[in-house]
C-alpha cells in the first residue's frame, strides 16, 4: 500500500537531531519527566516502584490492558467505563489502529484542515474519498460549520480531526462540538477527534467521548503527559461491536501494549492533576513570552487563541515554509516546525511547551527576519 510522506515526522525527526540544532522550538510535548521528577511529583515512592519492577513478570502485558491503567484513563472523562479504553502503541498507533479499522475504499470522510497528517494520508492510501474543510485563519482558525454540514451525505464515514487543533490551538466551544456531533448524526457517521492535546484549561474540558455515542476519541502519554517515550496510546470507543474491531486490528500490530510503559504511565495517570499542572505552568509562562514578541511584530503575526502546546506563526516574508525553516536552522541553529507539514504555506510552528531557550531563539528568528528583509524578502 503507497502512502504520501509523513511530511512532519520525517522532517522534524531527523532535524531534531541534527547537530544544527541549538535552540528546540519545534516540538508539541510538554518537556519530558524524567523517572525521578515523575516520583517527586506525584509523591510516590521511588523505591516501591523499582521494587515492583525487580519482580515484574516479563511476559505479553494483559491483552485488555493493564486494569489499573484502563481505570485511571476512563477517570479523564465523563461518561468512560475503563471497559471502554483500548491502549494501542502512541497516539500515532491509536490513529492508525481507528481509521484502519473504521474506513474502507467506497466511504467518503471530512477531514477539517489543518489536520494531523494520518487523518488525511491515510484514508486517501486506501482509496476513500477525502473531503478537506478549512479552518479560517482569520476568523481565529474557526470552523464553518455549514461547509461541514454541506461536505458530509449518507456515504460520509467519519468526520476527523484534532481539538485542541494542532498546530493552531484552536480549540472547538461545547456548542460547537453538539453542532458536530449533530451533523454526524444526521448521516449517522462516526466523529473521530484526535484529543492528544486536551487538558490545558483550569477546568473540565468536554471530550467528545462524552457528547456522542459514535465518537472514538484518541489520545496519549506523550503531549500534556510529558512522557512520550512510554508509547502508551488509547482510544475510547463506547461501541462494543466496533471495540472487538479495533482490539481485532491491534492483534496485526502490536499485540498488546509494554508492562513497565503502562504500569508507570497508570502511576502517573493516578495523578493527572499534578501533571496538568506542570504542563499548564510550564505552556502559560511560555505563551506570555511569544504574546509579548508578538506585539506590533512587523513580519510575523497569529490568529488563534491557543488551547495547545504551540502557535502557528504567519510570516509575511516571501519564501516558501520549509526553505524559511531549513535556512533558519542553517545560519542561526534555531529549529521550528514548517508550516508545509500541515499544508500551510509561509507558517512555522512554535513551541510553548519545550522551550528552555525561548527569549534567546526568539531573538535569532528576528535576527533572521531582519535578514530576509534587508534582503527584499518583507511582504510589507
Ligand atoms: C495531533 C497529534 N496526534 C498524534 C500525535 C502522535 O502522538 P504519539 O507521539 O503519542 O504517537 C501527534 C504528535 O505530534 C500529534 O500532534
Amino acid at each position: 500500500m503507497k502512502i504520501d510522506n509523513f511530511v512532519l515526522e520525517n522532517w522534524l525527526n531527523p532535524a531534531c537531531e541534527s547537530e544544527k540544532n541549538k535552540v528546540y522550538l519545534g516540538g508539541s510535548c510538554v518537556l519530558p519527566l524524567t523517572v525521578e521528577e515523575l516520583f517527586e511529583l506525584t509523591g510516590e515512592s521511588l523505591e516501591d516502584f523499582l521494587e515492583e519492577v525487580k519482580h515484574m513478570n516479563l511476559g505479553y502485558a494483559n491483552f485488555a490492558g493493564t486494569p489499573r491503567l484502563r481505570r485511571a484513563v476512563a477517570k479523564l472523562y465523563r461518561e468512560v467505563r475503563p471497559e471502554d479504553v483500548v491502549l494501542v502503541h502512541g497516539g500515532t498507533g491509536a490513529n492508525n489502529t481507528v481509521v484502519m479499522t473504521l474506513i474502507e475504499p467506497s466511504d467518503n470522510i471530512i477531514s477539517i484542515m489543518p489536520n494531523y497528517q494520518q487523518f488525511d494520508s491515510i484514508p486517501k492510501s486506501i482509496g476513500t474519498e477525502v473531503r478537506q474543510v478549512d479552518l479560517k485563519p482569520e476568523a481565529g482558525y474557526r470552523l464553518d460549520l455549514n461547509e461541514v454540514r454541506q461536505a458530509v451525505d449518507s456515504n460520509t464515514k467519519a468526520i476527523l480531526f484534532t481539538n485542541p487543533n494542532n498546530p493552531t490551538g484552536a480549540l472547538l466551544s461545547l456548542e460547537e462540538m453538539e453542532e458536530i456531533a449533530e451533523i454526524a448524526r444526521s448521516v449517522d457517521a462516526w466523529v473521530v477527534c484526535d484529543e492528544m492535546y486536551r487538558g490545558l484549561k483550569d477546568e473540565y474540558m468536554p471530550s467528545f467521548a462524552d457528547l456522542y455515542d459514535k465518537a472514538i476519541v484518541t489520545c496519549s502519554s506523550s503531549k500534556i503527559y510529558s512522557m512520550a517515550g512510554t508509547r502508551v496510546g488509547w482510544i475510547i470507543c463506547r461501541d462494543e461491536e466496533l471495540r472487538r474491531e479495533l482490539f481485532n486490528r491491534r492483534s496485526y500490530d502490536s499485540i498488546c501494549g509494554g508492562v513497565f510503559d503502562e504500569w508507570i504511565f497508570a502511576i502517573a495517570l493516578e495523578h493527572a492533576d499534578k501533571i496538568f499542572a506542570r504542563s499548564r505552568s510550564i505552556v502559560r509562562k511560555n505563551k506570555a513570552i511569544v504574546d509579548q514578541w508578538l506585539k506590533g511584530h512587523k513580519y510575523v503575526h497569529q490568529y488563534a487563541e491557543s488551547y495547545g502546546t504551540t502557535y502557528l506563526i504567519h510570516y509575511d516574508l516571501d519564501v516558501d515554509a520549509e526553505k524559511f525553516c531549513d535556512g533558519l536552522l542553517d545560519k542561526k541553529g534555531v529549529l521550528v516546525c514548517h508550516g508545509d507539514c500541515f499544508y500551510m504555506p509561509h507558517t512555522f510552528r512554535l513551541s510553548l511547551s519545550h522551550a528552555e531557550k525561548l527569549e534567546e531563539g526568539l531573538r535569532l528568528i528576528d535576527e533572521y527576519i531582519g535578514e530576509l528583509a534587508a534582503a527584499g524578502k518583507g511582504m510589507k
